[in-house]
């Protein structure tokens, strides 16, 4: 199949590498074009444009940053709504709230296309390997023709109601967990007077009911980064995952829910990214909160 795809960041340059890996004709745009360079060496195209990767694909998938760059990618010149979408398949992955995601499908559909939402949990490797979680928004014939491609992305796919339903649920899913790096910052000060090695310490941590199922990849990052050594490149760094945590207060505070935690975590976020973690990844944040001065 011929599958466009713009925002070669971290997220969506893995997803290139799977689309390529699994058979099809990828072409990719994005906004600093030397991202691409590593997609056409293991065989993508280059498009000069979102609205010219529309024409040049059957199906286009954005896998932007926030909604600021949703809206340059799709409204911006020569942006996806710029081209006649008729008989095109538009599938966007990135995480937003949901009234981005409802407006956006509006937009899509008043240009021709079929849209679905499909925001994911995993990170980088889920979808350099096709096991991401996907939170599909969509009207049942528009995600009925998604499907077989999506089936490729990921192990799992939810489809739970219309467009924005994917973000609502993608934003759920993903508070627990940002959640729980800061509270694991707090629980590892309260665990340092018992000058435990890290790597022990992170084990009897991660062997507990409170614990995520992401403690197992990240766990040995932590303990290392506790005993001094640097994190390795980010999957999904403090910048982002506040970008997400900020995504969920607003969404909260439209619902007219209260979210303290959300509302405790950023704080810690915040000032992890003032300390200059802002580029590393999101376990940055246990790591940065119980061994700041
Ligand atoms: N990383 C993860 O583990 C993970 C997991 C699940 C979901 N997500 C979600 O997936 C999305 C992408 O995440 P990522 O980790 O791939 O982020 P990333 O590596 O920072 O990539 C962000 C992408 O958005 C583009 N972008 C940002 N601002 C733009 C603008 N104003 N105009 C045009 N393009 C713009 C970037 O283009 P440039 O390269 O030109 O800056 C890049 O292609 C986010 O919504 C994130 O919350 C991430």
């Amino acid at each position: 199949m011929k599958v466009g795809l713009c925002g070669t960041g971290r997220m969506g340059s893995a997803l290139v590498l799977r689309l390529l890996e699994t058979g099809h004709d990828v072409t990719v745009w994005n906004r600093d074009m030397s991202k691409t360079a590593p997609l056409v060496e293991a065989g993508a195209k280059t498009a000069p444009s979102p609205a010219a990767v529309a024409q040049a694909s059957e199906v286009v998938i954005s896998m932007l940053l926030n909604a600021d760059a949703i809206e340059a990618v799709y409204a911006g010149d020569n942006g996806l709504l710029k081209t006649d979408l008729t008989g095109k398949l538009v599938i966007d992955m990135s995480t937003v709230l949901p009234e981005t995601e409802e407006k956006l499908a509006e937009r899509v559909r008043a240009a021709g296309g079929a849209y679905v939402e499909c925001p994911v949990g995993g990170t980088v490797g889920p979808a350099r390997t096709g096991k991401l979680l996907g939170f599909v928004g969509g009207a049942d014939a528009d995600v009925a023709r998604a499907h077989p491609l999506l089936e490729q992305l990921c192990a799992r796919i939810e489809h739970v109601g219309p467009p924005g339903a994917g973000a609502r649920l993608k934003l759920a899913v993903n508070l627990p967990l940002l959640v729980y790096w800061q509270a694991l910052g707090e629980a590892l000060s309260l665990a340092k007077p018992l000058g435990l090695a890290p790597e022990r310490l992170i084990d009897i941590l991660s062997n507990t009911s409170g614990t995520p199922t992401a403690m197992k990849m990240k766990g040995p990052d932590i303990a290392s980064a506790l005993a001094g050594k640097p994190l390795g490149p980010a999957a999904f760094d403090v910048t982002a995952a506040r970008k997400d945590l900020t995504v969920m207060r607003d969404y909260a505070q439209r619902l007219g829910v209260s979210a303290p935690t959300v509302e405790a975590a950023l704080r810690g976020y915040d000032e992890a990214i003032a300390a200059g973690k802002g580029g590393e990844d999101a376990v940055s944040v246990p790591v940065y909160w119980s061994t700041r001065k």
